[in-house]
């Protein structure tokens, strides 16, 4: 019998240099910078040109960058007319992933056949900065949508998280809280070979186009397993209700052999290195809110989870309740994860388009043994080549 990974569990399947997760040390380094280091000192922008760089910018890299990104903030006319087809009652990842396929089918057209669809490195970058500046005013206008709300234009006399947050409620925000979405669209760019960004470089190895490849992506981060913990975790907390009523909920929910959603990791075995960083902006936020009923709960579950399973939280514990004290839906919050994980996506998609192999894997059969439709006679050519020697020559 084939040793068979099941979930690719422990398998090295290429090099990458865009980041390195660290089991031992429950470390994650973006190019080599420590992630908390980065979430504590840049702005989103900075990280993202880190990711599809390998270096920091300098100032007049990051003005630069930020002189591509501002004008193209605005959301497009046809994906809002094409997000207003969509059901309101559709999930907030279904309009994120059909606005992303909508931009690329418009980015790409008249582009000839398939055989040019991957495109240059120098292309592909650019088509990064295009999502990485549409999505926003994406996300945004999904969530006022469901609210009756008009969207609203952009701020290019503001940082990508405050302008993210001023085009999702049409206020400034204070600069706490602009600190500490800063820190988890950091925290949530990039993570190595994770599902949906494993799923990005599937379709970039068929030299499928960028656009493709981040619509498979979008559809890989919206299982409950991946991205869609984050909510998920924030239902928990609604079926939760208070820190008072964790230890009946948590005997139930053990009981019947539940998941815990924000908890457990296929690679951090002893706890997740983002969470101390985003646990202090959420500590950050309940003080700004006057919340402490938020973290009385949050601390009350994650004590009693970790004494009874030993299972530590991973990033989606504290990112839930942090996005809900902000404000956003909590439909809203994998789409949030999508404007974030954009950056370490399109890095991996140029990283894989730059020195490419096709993957293919191989899988062992169980089915039933061969058998044939009766009154099928085969050709002389099919039996030729079931004869073929496996090499010529
Ligand atoms: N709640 C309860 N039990 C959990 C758990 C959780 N969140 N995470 C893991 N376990 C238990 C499993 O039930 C299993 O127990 P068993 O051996 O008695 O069957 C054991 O721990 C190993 O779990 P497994 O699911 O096989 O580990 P994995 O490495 O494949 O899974 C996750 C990793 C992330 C899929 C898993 O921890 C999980 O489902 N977590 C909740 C979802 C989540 O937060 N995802 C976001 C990840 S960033």
């Amino acid at each position: 019998m084939t040793d068979i990974k099941k979930g690719l569990a422990g398998v090295v399947v290429d090099t990458t240099s865009v980041s390195k997760v660290n089991p031992e040390t429950n470390s994650l380094l973006y190019r080599g910078y420590p992630v908390q280091e980065l979430a504590s000192t840049q702005p989103f922008e900075a990280v993202a040109y880190l990711l599809w760089n390998g270096e920091l910018p300098d100032d007049a890299q990051l003005a630069e960058l930020r002189s591509t990104e501002r004008p193209l903030r605005a959301l497009d006319p046809d994906v809002r007319t094409v997000l207003d087809l969509t059901p309101l009652d559709a999930h907030p990842m279904d309009e994120v992933r059909t606005a992303v396929s909508l931009l690329g089918a418009a980015a790409l057209a008249g582009s000839g056949s398939v055989l040019d669809a991957g495109g240059s490195p120098e292309d592909n970058l650019r088509r990064s900065v295009q999502l990485f500046s549409a999505l926003p005013a994406i996300v945004a206008y999904g969530q006022r949508r469901r609210r009756g709300l008009d969207a609203v234009e952009p701020r290019d006399d503001l940082g990508y998280a405050a302008n993210f947050l001023w085009m999702t409620f049409g206020e400034e925000a204070d600069e706490a809280v602009v600190d500490a979405f800063n820190r988890s669209m950091i925290l949530y760019a990039e993570h190595s070979f994770n599902a949906s960004t494993f799923t990005a470089r599937v379709v970039t190895s068929t030299l499928s186009d960028l656009y493709s490849a981040v619509v498979a992506a979008i559809g890989a981060l919206k299982g409950p397993l991946h991205g869609g913990a984050n909510e998920a975790v924030m239902h928990i907390f609604d079926e939760i209700g208070s820190a008072q009523d964790v230890a009946a909920w948590l005997d139930t929910a053990l009981a019947e052999k539940r998941k815990i959603m924000g908890f457990g990791h296929r690679v951090y075995k002893r706890g997740d290195s983002r969470v101390p960083t985003m646990r202090a902006a959420l500590e950050s936020l309940v003080e700004h809110y006057h919340r402490p009923d938020v973290l009385e709960l949050y601390t009350a579950l994650e004590t009693q989870f970790v004494a009874r399973k030993g299972i530590y939280p991973n990033l989606d514990y504290p990112s839930g309740p942090a996005y809900n004290l902000i404000g956003f839906d909590t439909a809203t919050f994998t789409p949030i994860f999508v404007a974030a994980r954009i950056t370490g996506w399109t890095a991996h998609i140029l990283e894989q388009a730059a020195s490419n192999a096709l993957i293919r894997p191989l899988s062992e059969y169980v089915g039933p043994d061969e058998r044939h439709v009766e009154g099928y006679v085969p050709h002389a050519d099919e039996l030729a080549l079931a004869d073929r020697p496996e090499e010529l020559g």
